[in-house]
């Protein structure tokens, strides 16, 4: 079994340890299990101090953990979560990326549950819902860009054919949950200005499973599988390791058809993305790195400078200039070189629909002025009471995304419960084909996705992920029926 490969890679990683100089082994989260068909925990929000890198700081946690514990499931099973709202908003739970009803107490973002109030959610996942890196957050309008910068995240996995192919089951597994925090000299969580809100808020700490520049380790010879969740409300993470290669085997919904090598891969807020490393370089230390990365919104960011005197304190993300550290992957023993799987699960060719439907993304100045920007689709900023897409059940359609920003804002789009396919890219055929449910719209871009919609009929949204822009507006409802 998977595990079984995993601990014994581990324990030559282990006998290896003791002669090596770095100890500091890379923490996961806390993990929930479902058993005989059902996953069945409590969780609890609440506001309490936590340790975050060698600090401690006072975070939103489920359970008291930052990030969340790590829920794991199969096709099939049964979920069940006793939730409780112990902070001082409202809130709700929202399953992103996986394929469940969005109506009742599953992946209903319409929910609001009051502080002090508990709610048990409860849904089935379907029998051939796909292995992956899938997660849960507040999704509560108004508060999600909050809430989830205070460090409420966490992952959940589905296991399943992905897990089973030998090669990835010989690999050693990691998990790597990526989250920015401010956090004030008290210890407490910043708050954004009007111009971080704008941008979307950025916090200076990076961490990784809440630690700062842990280290994972690699056996020579052998496979490394990193499991990426970018959990930021804002951050986008440009990963590249360097001086090493590695091979892409599963985006947002899932596996790809073969592994794609790549030198850097860029995650969007809410994206995943599945790894393989290969242990065939010189045994050494190599850095996990952010490479910099312009999102766009530089005028705006002028324009506010300018309004405020040039005196407002910039978030990072946009400006960052120089590389930074996440993590350290050292090498450690050897076992036999393992071969990377040559094939991995076929992903489904879509029909070509007739239905295109085309949302335009930007950001529109407030009626009235000095009440600043709101976020919107076509034109639209959210509205709970207005059906913005109406869809027959099982139909495929075309959605074109036009990012029309008169900033050039990169706005990454989410839509819940029905993953999708990336077509193409401003006209360009994407390289492969891969399940997404997240998908970044850069400054001036056009991309068309392809969207089945099935299983599932009842209202749920699409939004930026870029947190303060779902917020501020940018989110739309599809009912499907
Ligand atoms: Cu991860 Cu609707 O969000
Ligand atoms: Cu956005």
């Amino acid at each position: 079994t998977a595990s079984a490969v995993t601990a014994s890679v581990a324990s030559i990683a282990l006998a290896q340890n003791s002669r090596n100089p770095f100890k500091s082994q890379a923490l996961s989260p806390k993990l929930h299990k479902s058993a005989d068909g059902l996953l069945e925990l409590e969780l609890e929000a609440s506001s309490r101090p936590i340790s975050l890198g060698n600090k401690q700081a006072t975070l939103l946690g489920y359970n008291g953990q930052v990030p969340a514990p790590r829920l794991e499931a199969q096709a099939g099973d049964i979920v069940r979560i006793r939730f409780t709202n112990n902070l001082s908003q409202p809130t709700n739970l929202h399953y992103h990326g996986l394929h469940v009803t969005p109506i009742g107490n599953a992946d209903n973002a319409f929910l609001d549950i009051p502080p002090k109030e508990s709610l048990t959610y409860e849904f089935t996942l379907p029998k051939n819902h796909p292995s992956g890196t899938f997660w849960y957050h507040p999704h509560r309008h108004g508060y999600v860009a909050e809430q989830v910068f205070g460090g409420l995240a966490g992952l959940f996995i589905v296991r399943g054919e992905l897990d089973e192919i030998p090669e990835i089951q010989a690999a050693k597994e990691e998990f790597l949950v990526l989250q920015d925090f401010g956090i004030d000299g008290s210890g407490r969580i910043q708050s954004p200005n009007h111009m971080a809100m704008m941008m979307g808020r950025e916090g200076q700490m990076l961490t990784v499973n809440g630690q700062v520049k842990p280290t994972f380790s690699i056996a020579s010879g052998g496979l490394l599988r990193l499991r990426f969740l970018n959990a930021s409300p804002s951050r986008f993470y440009r990963l590249a390791l360097e001086n090493h290669p590695f091979y892409l085997i599963a985006t947002d919904g899932g596996a790809l058809a073969e592994p794609v090598e790549l030198k850097e891969l860029l995650l969007a807020p809410g994206e995943r993305a599945e790894v393989l490393v290969r242990g065939e370089r010189e045994p050494q230390q190599y850095r996990l790195l952010n490479l910099p990365y312009n999102r766009g919104g530089m005028e705006m960011m002028e324009d506010e400078m300018g309004m405020m005197g040039g005196s407002s304190h910039m978030m990072g993300g946009s400006y960052q200039v120089n590389p930074q550290v996440l993590a350290t992957l050292t090498y450690q023993g050897s076992v036999s070189t393992l071969p990377l799987p040559k094939q991995l699960i076929p992903v489904e060719t879509l029909p070509e629909p007739k239905t295109l439907r085309r949302l335009e993304l930007s950001m529109e100045e407030e009626m009235t002025p000095g009440m600043g920007m709101s976020f919107t689709f076509n034109g639209k900023a959210f509205d709970p009471n207005r059906i913005d897409a109406q869809v027959r059940l099982n139909t495929v359609e075309d959605w074109e995304l036009v990012n029309v920003d008169p900033d050039r804002m990169d706005h990454p789009f989410h839509l819940h419960v029905n993953p999708f396919q990336v077509i193409t890219r401003n006209g360009k055929p994407e390289p492969y084909r891969a399940w997404k449910d997240t998908v970044l719209v850069r400054g001036g871009e056009t991309v068309r996705i392809r969207i089945p919609f099935r299983d599932f009929s009842g209202k749920t949204v699409y939004h930026c992920h870029v947190l303060d822009h779902e917020d501020l507006g940018m989110m739309g409802i599809v009912n499907i029926q």
